[in-house]
């Protein structure tokens, strides 16, 4: 087999299985992450496939067959057809993989390289987002003889809009336009004008045809009237992300406290950004408290300063508290800390996204608890239009405020991706269901303060002689929760207890006539409910909620608020068949007839409690005998 290609670019040949041995073979040379956009008309498989085959990471067998296979589907004479290739690979790989990003390695004698290739259909977003998160660089893709289309400038802002700095525009397919330098300028000059509106500092524009091998290792005689780079040149010489971020303040978020024995305490974590030697000042966030570095410890023995991307243990001058999750900071450039952001969001998740939701917030070594507490707006992303939205669905991107359960450590991810970036998880399925990216903190975060009361809690329950508790029934509607609810009230009442029942059609009444029964309203429904519980046990109450609260995840958010054992979660358990045939309220035959949506048990979800503190079963019990053993409950607590 004979590669017509320059041999000097040439130095291995990888399989898949040999990746490790590929990757310490390799490892003094830097690594270029990059991205490949475009859509199948594109020619993006038949790049990423010269590119592969240039670089002669191809089993012998693979070429073999590809030989046969392009004799077979006929080529135009041009040899090999590399689309064929890559999509080979793809379908071997992307076995079992739930996103559809292939990452392919190759190197040559100055870089190694991973490009991630991901597939222009509709899931694009999901997909060019999880290839894109770690890209140094990206290559748009356009078809000569199309110019910019809209798939271009969605690809171009999701680029733009992850922070890759790096942008190739690769006008492709330059021989059927008879690499004409009118076509490729006209092209250049449509695409600047629409990287300026969505604020894209610069990009670099290369002819290339990735079938015929122009300009992609060896520049092209066809192309005389371009003095720029070939593609292969520019990915060896483009820089990397991680240089770029040395220049930045220091910045190292905890992984893990290493504390082998009483002498030594050290602070393990990858450098995000900056340098770090002994004895520069150091503040550690969200504490702030100040300190010196005493020493950066390596496995390969102490250093005298490390640098954004080495993985350090540091010790400190002071006996300062430090623990997993909190930033080291440089003294006198330090992040900020906030517990309100505004962010953007690309949504990724098959279920669209509910405000007040309590979901799980990533951010380097961090996880906590968050909600989405306003959505602004969502980007149309093929005019660049803010619509008015109350949600974000599947592959939606826009801007929404954040609430995190405490204050944190972050930067802009415009200026620090690693502090600035992070992913919502749903609490219940464990999915990713969005990336985000920290605009800056809203201001009311800091000026809010706590205001400490004299007569606290303990003082309100002390002078009514009881502990106060939240005791939450959830059940279908009609299951019997206000009944027993409302048998419970009087016992405790009759007992001397202070106690108050929050009802849901009652509370649907005042204070939120405003809300509906859509999932995001039920979610904001038992959000206030929760909150004003909370007062209410702050007052010393006991108090009662008769809600559907349909959702695990709102129920635990009450939970959450809530201190150690002042919840109590009854489960009212009555089976659809019976609530429905009690149809007090007439609610159920509605709904059976098209007349009433979402109604719970019918056409919306009801999720039952896992752990309730207790399972009331009104199919064997009366309503006075559930109530009994409420009560009982309640006062063994
Ligand atoms: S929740 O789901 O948000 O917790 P909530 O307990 O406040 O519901 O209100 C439920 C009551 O509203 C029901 O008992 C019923 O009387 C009434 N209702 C009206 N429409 C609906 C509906 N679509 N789904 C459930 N309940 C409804």
């Amino acid at each position: 087999m004979t590669v017509a290609t320059n041999p000097a670019y040439i130095t291995e040949t990888l399989i898949a299985e040999d990746i490790d041995a590929y990757l310490v073979k390799h490892q003094h040379k830097t690594m270029l992450r990059f991205i490949t956009c475009g859509s199948v008309d594109d020619g993006k498989s038949t790049l990423i496939g010269r590119l592969l085959y240039d670089s002669k990471m191809i089993f012998e067998d693979q070429l073999a067959t590809l030989e046969n296979d392009s004799k077979m589907h006929g080529t135009q004479g041009q040899g090999i057809d590399f689309a064929l290739l890559v999509d080979g690979l793809a379908a071997e790989r992307e076995q079992g993989i739930t996103i559809d990003v292939a990452y392919r390695f190759f190197a040559t004698d100055k870089r190694k390289f991973i490009v991630a290739d991901t597939p222009g259909h509709e899931q694009y977003t999901r997909n060019m987002v999880t290839g894109a998160s770690t890209a140094d660089l990206a290559v748009i893709l356009i078809d000569a003889r199309q110019g910019v289309l809209t798939q271009t400038r969605r690809h171009s802002y999701l680029v733009n809009l992850l922070g890759i700095k790096n942008i190739v525009l690769a006008v492709n397919k330059m021989d059927l336009v008879g690499y004409s330098a009118e076509r490729f300028y006209e092209i250049v000059s449509e695409y600047s004008h629409f990287a300026k509106q969505i604020g894209m500092k610069s990009f670099l524009p290369i002819p290339i045809s990735g079938l015929a091998g122009d300009n992609i290792v060896t520049r092209s005689e066809n192309t005389a009237w371009y003095q720029g780079p070939t593609l292969l040149g520019h990915l060896e010489d483009a820089p990397i992300t991680v240089a770029r971020m040395q220049d930045a303040p220091f910045r190292m978020a905890v992984q893990w406290v290493n504390r082998p024995n009483l002498d030594f305490r050290g602070f393990a974590g990858l450098i995000g950004s900056g340098s770090i030697a002994p004895g520069d000042a150091i503040r550690i966030l969200p504490s702030g408290k100040t300190t010196t570095v005493k020493s950066i410890v390596t496995y390969g023995g102490n250093l005298d300063r490390a640098v954004a991307g080495q993985s350090v243990t540091l010790t400190f001058n002071d006996e300062v508290d430090c623990s997993r999750g909190d930033v080291i900071t440089t003294a006198d450039a330090p992040c900020e800390v906030a517990d309100q952001f505004e962010a953007t969001l690309v949504w990724m998740g098959e279920a669209e996204m509910l405000p007040g939701r309590p979901y799980l917030l990533k951010m380097g070594t961090q996880t906590l608890t968050a909600t989405v507490t306003e959505p602004k707006y969502e980007v149309n992303v093929n005019t660049l239009e803010h619509l008015t939205s109350d949600t974000l669905k599947l592959n939606a991107i826009g801007v929404v405020n954040i609430s995190t359960d405490r204050a944190i450590p972050f930067d802009s991810y415009a200026n620090n991706p690693d502090l600035g970036g992070f992913i919502l998880i749903d609490r219940a399925t464990n999915a990713t269901i969005a990336a985000g990216m920290v605009h800056f903190a809203l201001r009311r975060s800091q000026n809010i303060h706590w205001q400490a009361l004299d007569v606290d809690r303990t003082a309100h329950a002390a002078i009514k002689n009881q502990q106060p508790k939240v005791v939450w029934f959830t059940g279908l509607s009609g299951s019997g929760k206000s009944t027993i609810a409302n048998i419970v009230e009087k016992k405790l009442h009759a007992m001397g207890k202070h106690t108050f029942l929050l009802d849901g059609d009652n509370v649907r009444h005042g204070l939120n006539r405003d809300l509906g029964f859509t999932d995001a309203d039920r979610v904001e429904n038992i959000r206030r409910v929760g909150e004003v519980a909370r007062l209410m046990t702050d007052a010393g109450l006991i108090v009662l909620t008769a809600f559907i609260s349909p959702f695990q995840a709102e129920r635990r958010l009450v939970r959450d608020m809530m201190d150690a054992g002042e919840f109590m979660e009854v489960y009212v358990d009555t089976p659809l068949e019976v609530a429905e045939s009690r149809d007090v309220k007439g609610l159920y035959k509605k709904a059976r007839a098209g007349n009433l949506k979402n109604f719970t048990g019918i056409d919306s979800p009801y999720e039952a409690p896992e752990a309730p503190e207790l399972t009331v079963n009104t199919t064997a019990l009366t309503a006075e005998e559930a109530a009994e053993l409420v009560i009982a409950a309640i006062l063994a607590s």
